[in-house]
Formats: structure tokens, C-alpha cells, sequence
């Protein structure tokens, strides 16, 4: 059972990717902002980074364990930035979500109006590539997808089962 798992800095269209390749698969789809509810998995929350602290660990026991529980289905499709402290066993493709640094500052301000800080943390993410390093070295199968612009979802599947079948 084929599980891709959908990182990249905030507003890089994760959930928007996400939600349309496991519909055009076939595949399940997590929320992993979902999960962290659902278990409890937040310790707290960062001020400086307006987000929450999660139990890196224990998330990553959570999610083995939904995909073992998962194991029959056609296949999973994992949303989110913390979804990389999965094993990489368990990870048969790591999709990165990019986008241009113009269209990601508009994208940061229209959802965080009021939190200029966290927009400047958050381009700063993608500045850095943080997410694109981290997946990579974490030896994940990794695919950079630039979702500045509409993507081709029809186009882009093929190119993931090819790279599934590999
Ligand atoms: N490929 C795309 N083309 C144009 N706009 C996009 C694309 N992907 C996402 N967006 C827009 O960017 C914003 C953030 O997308 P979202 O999927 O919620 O990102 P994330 O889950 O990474 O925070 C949304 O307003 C969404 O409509
Ligand atoms: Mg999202």
C-alpha cells in the first residue's frame, strides 16, 4: 500500500495538493492537524512561531500505527509539515510543496492578517528550503512540486505512479 506523504512550508498549497492527488489516485486522505487533536499529540504551543509543540515521538507512533491500520486500502496521502518524522520505511514518496516567495507573502497575508510575525517566519521556512532539506535528509523518495500556478493534477499523477512502480 503506496503512502506519500505532502510537506512544505505554510500556504505552499499542501492541503490543496493533497486532497486532489489522493482524490485522483484513489488514496486516503490525513490530516495530520486532524490527528493532533484527535490523540492529543500538542504539548504546547510556540509564541514565537504561533504554532503548536508537538510530541515528535509519539506522532510518529500514531501515524505507523494508522498506516498499519490503513494496510488494506489503495493507498494513503499524508497532509502535513509535521508528517516528516515518520520513518522513512513507512514513506514511499515525500511530495514538497513549493511556491514563489511574491505569491507565498500574499498567500501568508491573507490568512494571517493580524500575525505579521509568523508571516516572516513562515516565508523565512521557505527561504531556507527547510522543508526541502529536512525531507531529503531524512532520505525520503522526494518530489518538489511548484504549486505557484495551478498544477496539472492529471500530469502530475502519472508522473507519481511511475515513480511508485519504481
Ligand atoms: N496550485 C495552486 N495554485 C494557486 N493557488 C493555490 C495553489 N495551491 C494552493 N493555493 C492557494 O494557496 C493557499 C494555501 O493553500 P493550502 O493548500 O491551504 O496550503 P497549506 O496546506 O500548505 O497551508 C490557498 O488560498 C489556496 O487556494
Ligand atoms: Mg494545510
Amino acid at each position: 500500500m503506496p503512502v506519500i506523504i505532502v510537506s512544505g512550508s505554510v500556504c505552499t498549497g499542501k492541503t490543496t495538493l493533497a486532497k486532489a492527488l489522493a482524490e485522483k489516485l484513489g488514496f486516503r486522505y490525513f490530516d495530520v492537524n486532524k490527528i493532533i487533536i484527535k490523540y492529543k499529540l500538542a504539548e504546547g504551543y510556540d509564541r514565537k512561531y504561533h504554532s503548536k509543540i508537538i510530541d515528535e515521538k509519539k506522532l510518529a507512533k500514531v501515524l505507523a500505527h494508522l498506516i498499519e491500520l490503513n494496510k488494506n486500502c489503495f493507498g494513503m496521502v499524508i497532509d502535513s509539515h509535521f508528517s516528516h518524522y515518520l520513518p522513512k520505511k513507512y514513506v514511499d514518496l515525500c511530495i514538497i510543496t513549493k511556491c514563489n516567495l511574491k505569491v507565498l507573502n500574499k498567500r501568508l497575508k491573507k490568512r494571517y492578517p493580524k500575525l505579521p510575525q509568523k508571516v516572516k517566519i513562515n516565508l523565512e521556512t521557505e527561504i531556507f528550503d527547510t522543508c526541502l532539506v529536512e525531507a531529503t535528509e531524512a532520505g525520503y523518495n522526494v518530489l518538489a512540486v511548484d504549486t505557484t500556478k495551478k498544477i496539472n493534477i492529471d500530469k502530475l499523477s502519472k508522473e507519481i505512479n511511475k515513480r511508485l512502480a519504481k
